[in-house]
């Protein structure tokens, strides 16, 4: 048996996964989100902690035979969190969150410090990342900054508080800004631009690679053996590709990107950081729950709506990289309906993600289909328009809801059996295909094509 645990940033999601592949049972905790401040996103480090033990607790409770076969852990996490630990190992501060804008001049300052910051860390000093949210502490609470003594990631503070180790995978490190990761190994020049060294970082290990072994604490806890094997891991959009068996052998062009969670691999990604957000967000502002918000629509649509949605609720990163960036409604008028608002945002998330394919595909070529996972995948109607809006085919596939979780998993598989990956990280049985459909080809790329326009027009709009 496996566990795989995923700290994500509004839950976390643990699942139990059979030696031979299958998820058992998961289980999941909330976790709260604090915005002291315009543009500020942080998080209770212990409150993931706190998560992950419940989800951990809860599997145990009704599945305790499983639970005690468990042989290995993979901890999957929302990246680029940056949780300060003072000199004995408890956080400074509330974690300051990927999805965190606060740090744009920190960015000029580290990518002016750091002309080879793009070579070497394979992307562009952005406030998501987890340099800058260091330079802004420096600058801002240099008390609290002179205290640090180790910079971790949230799943690796998990990881400590279960194991009692400081240990970091690739794939997580590569989101830091400090790590060169062509070499996959901590950059001291790369530290050194925000006044930091060796000594702040943790361990760096592979994701498939034995880690540390689970704390006495907790095999007694849920009646483990005594050797039950943490994998290093990886940030959740690695252990999503991992779950969805996407270990392909990228391009060269890759290795100026972000690490797999497999060693020998790296990978390409378009964040956007208000996709399935958006839509939570509208039912949050609306008082009504998602699912009544998308049946009225059914499970396809005969064309664009009439309004326009931009998504940039925290900022976007890409392809604007610009956190000040603000979400918009655009076209409504005194006959404007609900509907047409709940489909403005679906199609808002899905224009989006064709700015980033369109990204992506610049860089590495053309993107035939795509699979999808998270929260957003449970919807039809969403898979049917981003099928529409993308131009190319979308599936839905079994447990994509969980897709980082199970790839955690899979990562605790590989480190305990030496498996080779292809053999574990398979692809899931797909659920659904949703193909572009020619009656509304012309009609959503016009719509884009104005969509498109409101970015610029609206930036100098407070
Ligand atoms: C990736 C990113 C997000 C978080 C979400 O760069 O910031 O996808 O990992 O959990």
């Amino acid at each position: 048996m496996y566990l795989g645990l995923d700290i994500g940033t509004s839950g976390v999601k643990a699942v139990l996964v059979s030696e031979g592949g299958a998820i058992l049972a998961t289980a999941a905790r909330e976790l709260a989100l604090s915005h002291p401040a315009p543009l500020w996103s942080e998080q209770d480090p212990d409150s993931w902690v706190d998560a992950a033990i419940g989800a951990v607790d809860d599997l145990a409770a009704r599945h305790p035979r499983e639970v005690a076969r468990v042989r290995g852990i993979g901890l999957s996490g929302q990246m680029h969190g940056a949780t300060l630990l003072d000199e004995n190992g408890r956080p400074l501060r509330p974690a300051i969150l990927w999805n965190d804008g606060r740090s744009q001049a920190e960015c000029a300052v580290l990518e002016q410090r750091c002309p080879s910051l793009h070579a070497m860390a394979g992307n562009l000093a952005m406030p998501g990342f987890t340099a800058p949210k260091l330079l802004w502490v420096a600058r801002h609470e240099p008390k609290i900054f002179a205290r640090v003594a180790k910079v971790l990631l949230p799943k690796a503070y998990v990881r400590y508080r279960l194991t009692g180790e400081l240990i970091e995978d690739m794939s997580d490190a590569a989101g830091t800004l400090w790590l060169d990761v062509g070499l996959r190994r901590w950059s001291p020049l790369l530290l050194h631009a925000t006044g930091l060294d060796l000594h702040h970082m943790p361990r760096l290990v592979e994701g498939r690679e034995a880690s540390a072994m689970l704390a006495p604490e907790f095999t007694r806890r849920w009646g483990m053996a005594k050797d039950v094997v943490v994998a290093g891991g990886a940030g959740d959009n690695a252990a999503s590709a991992i779950g969805l068996g996407a270990i392909a052998p990228a391009p060269e062009t890759a290795v100026h990107a972000f690490c797999h969670a497999l060693p020998g691999l790296w990978h390409q990604m378009g964040v956007m950081l208000s996709a399935a957000a958006s839509l939570a967000w509208l039912a949050g502002v609306m008082e009504t729950p998602a699912a009544a918000l998308l049946a009225p629509l059914g499970e396809r649509v005969d064309g664009p709506s009439p309004i326009r949605f931009l998504p940039y609720l925290d900022g976007e990163r890409t392809p604007h990289n610009d956190a000040a960036a603000s979400g918009a409604f655009v076209g409504l008028r005194g006959a404007t309906g609900r509907t047409q608002i709940v489909q403005a945002v679906l199609e808002g998330v899905a224009f989006a993600a064709r700015d980033n394919l369109a990204a992506l595909s610049a860089a590495s070529g053309p993107v035939a289909e795509l699979d999808l996972v998270g929260g957003g995948s449970r919807s039809p109607l969403w898979a049917q328009i981003c099928a529409d809006v993308l131009g190319i085919p979308v599936h839905r596939i079994e447990e994509g809801e969980v897709g980082a979780a199970l790839g955690a998993a899979r990562l605790g598989r590989l480190a305990v059996t030496g498996e080779t990956p292809a053999a574990v990280c398979t692809r899931p049985r797909r659920l659904a295909s949703f193909t572009p459909r020619a009656s509304v080809a012309e009609a959503y790329d016009e719509a884009y094509r104005r969509w498109r326009a409101l970015y610029p027009a609206l930036k100098e709009t407070p």
